[in-house]
């Protein structure tokens, strides 16, 4: 079973080294987080298997790299100054902010009140300005140095056209691609890293033949369309989502960005939340490349409801030799995000297994431990209470209270409930300065260790560390050489890890947690016969190689050959 919650992700990835709060010593930046060393080879990996798949698999598809910051003209051309804005309502009693449609009533959802403003638009671009400008906002010299952050990549490839088009000698049809950053002032970011402001994207543009220049032979704008969201489905397939949460769902009208003639989103069944978008394959159209060009014929100015562009110096038409004709390539556009993608493929591959099952010497005690924390939890809250000044308050009853209701409902799930209890005792606010709680966590981590797995079962062209090497005895010297020769052998061709801080057992639950595919564990029948012990993480099989035939094997095995 894949992650029950978002928050046994969050855990995982502040605990082994994936994802951190952003600015955390400032207490934090608004949904802005760091990828550790783990998470790091995790987003390399994902980008890798995308732009594999999209560009080098293909024969129709260039890549590129365009600048973060882009000219104000490209965003109020392409229709994003004026228009890429959400509706936003203040609540007039508790003074929070909230998307009015996300909102199921007129109703605060965080403190109740019926007293919401009118909702008024408000624009998701960050702002900055190219220069020393010290200007007023919305002064002239202010406006003619402001520029903004990116909040789609594909812009960034419309402006290039042209530059990839005639460099590479490329007929239509054929696409672009680019990984990068973008960057959007999101009301109501969250969900971890599902919705944040700043974040990756994978698009691609690709360039086909406007309707009224398909020949006999030729895709439409719909067959292309459908061939790329049937590409891009099996692309998450293919590196481990299953079908069951995975789904296609075509946007209607009303919810049609708008530059799109149509869309369909690929959603991933995340827990917690539900159904969440991971992927866009929009059919744009020629919206984009005649919003940038200079030289549109007025019938398709007044199709795409655009005016006529004076500042472009350019007109992104093509010239088809087939046709003897020039036009402005309509674009299907598949875009994914890469921070929401490794959260869809962290849930998927997460789960938990007992893989031994406690004896009730080791699980009676420590209920008894839990009734005796709740007891005390209870009196503390009750002590608090009564202290009218909440500043002076040493506990807050609330927390207390939805902290004793978790742990008590955990203890009646022991011992599958292991890891929960330990993840509760560690980070939930009504747990601190409570000494029985602290009293308990070691010993739950202890037993949760001994008898629980969490295995990340990441593809292995995902998982940030493809193999790790163990000595069994970390004070035999040829051991211990035959084990950092091996890691030398295979670093310069996957990320191996060499751990000699712990007992074996450990040692694989560790890794098994982050997901790494293979652990080699260097022993004494290595000495005789030069041979190591080879475990797989989801069968747990154990085999015999030859160190002769390690990298062979792996490189096959982890699709690196
Ligand atoms: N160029 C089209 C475009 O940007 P989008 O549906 O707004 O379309 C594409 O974004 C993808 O980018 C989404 O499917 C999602 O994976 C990712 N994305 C969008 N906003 C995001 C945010 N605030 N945080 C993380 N990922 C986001």
């Amino acid at each position: 079973m894949p992650a029950r919650s978002i928050e046994q992700i969050r855990n995982l990835c502040k605990r082994r080294g994936f994802i951190f709060p952003g600015s955390a010593a400032y207490g934090g930046l608004g949904s802005f987080w760091d990828y550790g060393p783990l998470g790091v080879e995790m987003l390399n990996h994902i980008k890798r298997a995308w732009w594999r798949s999209t560009v080098y698999e293909r024969d129709d598809m260039e890549g590129l790299d365009s600048a973060i910051i882009t000219s104000r003209k490209v965003w109020q051309h392409s229709g994003h100054e004026a228009t890429f804005s959400d509706p936003l309502v203040d609540c007039k009693k508790c003074r929070t902010r909230h998307r009015a449609d996300h909102l199921t009533s007129n109703v605060c959802p965080k403190c109740g009140a019926a007293d919401l403003t009118e909702p008024r638009r408000f624009n998701l671009m960050f702002q900055s300005h190219v220069g020393p400008v010290e200007a007023s906002p919305g002064t002239e010299e202010e406006l003619a140095s402001r520029v903004y952050l990116r909040p789609e990549t594909a812009q960034g490839i419309f402006m290039n056209f042209k530059h990839v088009q005639n460099s590479l000698r490329r007929k239509v049809p054929f696409g672009v691609a680019q990984i990068g950053k973008a960057f959007r002032n999101e009301i109501t970011p969250g969900n971890f890293i599902f919705r944040t402001r700043e974040f990756e994207q994978m698009e691609i543009e690709f360039f086909i033949k406007p309707p009224q220049f398909v020949k006999d032979g030729d895709k439409t704008d719909e067959q292309w369309h459908e061939e790329w969201i049937s590409q891009r489905y099996n692309w998450w397939l293919s590196l481990g989502i299953d079908p069951s949460r995975l789904r296609k769902r075509a946007q209607d009208k009303a919810e049609l960005a708008h530059y799109a003639k149509a869309t369909t989103d690929l959603e991933y069944l995340f827990p917690d939340f539900g159904w969440g978008e991971v992927e866009g394959i929009a059919n744009r159209t020629d919206f984009d490349l005649s919003a940038h060009s200079r030289d549109v014929p007025e019938a398709d100015l007044a199709r795409l409801k655009l005016e006529k562009n004076s500042d472009s110096t350019e007109t992104f038409d093509y010239f088809d030799p087939d046709a003897k004709a020039r036009y402005i390539p309509w674009v299907i556009e598949p875009s994914a995000g890469v921070t929401r993608a490794m959260l869809a493929f962290l849930c998927e591959a997460y789960h938990e297994e007992l893989v031994k099952e406690p004896t009730p010497a080791e699980v009676d005690p420590l209920k008894a431990e839990i009734d005796a924390v709740v007891k005390n939890a209870e009196k503390k809250k009750k002590e608090a209470e009564k202290e009218p000044d909440q500043t002076k308050r040493k506990h807050d009853p609330a927390a207390i209270a939805a902290f004793t209701a978790a742990l008590a409902e955990m203890a009646g799930r022991l011992p599958q409930s292991l890891l929960e209890i330990d993840n509760l005792l560690e980070d939930h606010a009504g747990a601190q300065n409570l000494e029985p709680a602290k009293k308990l966590k070691p010993k739950i981590a202890r037993l949760a260790e001994d008898c629980v797995r969490v295995v990340l079962r990441l593809h292995p062209a995902l998982a940030p560390v493809k193999v790790a090497i163990f000595p069994l005895k970390k004070n035999e010297p040829a051991i211990v050489d035959i084990g950092q020769r091996i890691t030398r052998q295979l670093a310069p061709f996957m990320r191996v890890q060499y751990d000699d801080s712990a007992g074996i057992g450990r040692l694989y639950r560790r890794q098994d947690e982050i997901g790494t595919p293979f652990c080699i564990t260097v022993d004494f029948q290595t000495l005789e016969d030069n041979t190591v012990t080879l475990r797989e993480r989801d069968s747990m099989q154990q085999t015999r190689v030859n160190i002769a035939d390690l990298k062979h094997l792996l490189m096959q095995r982890l699709h690196l050959a």
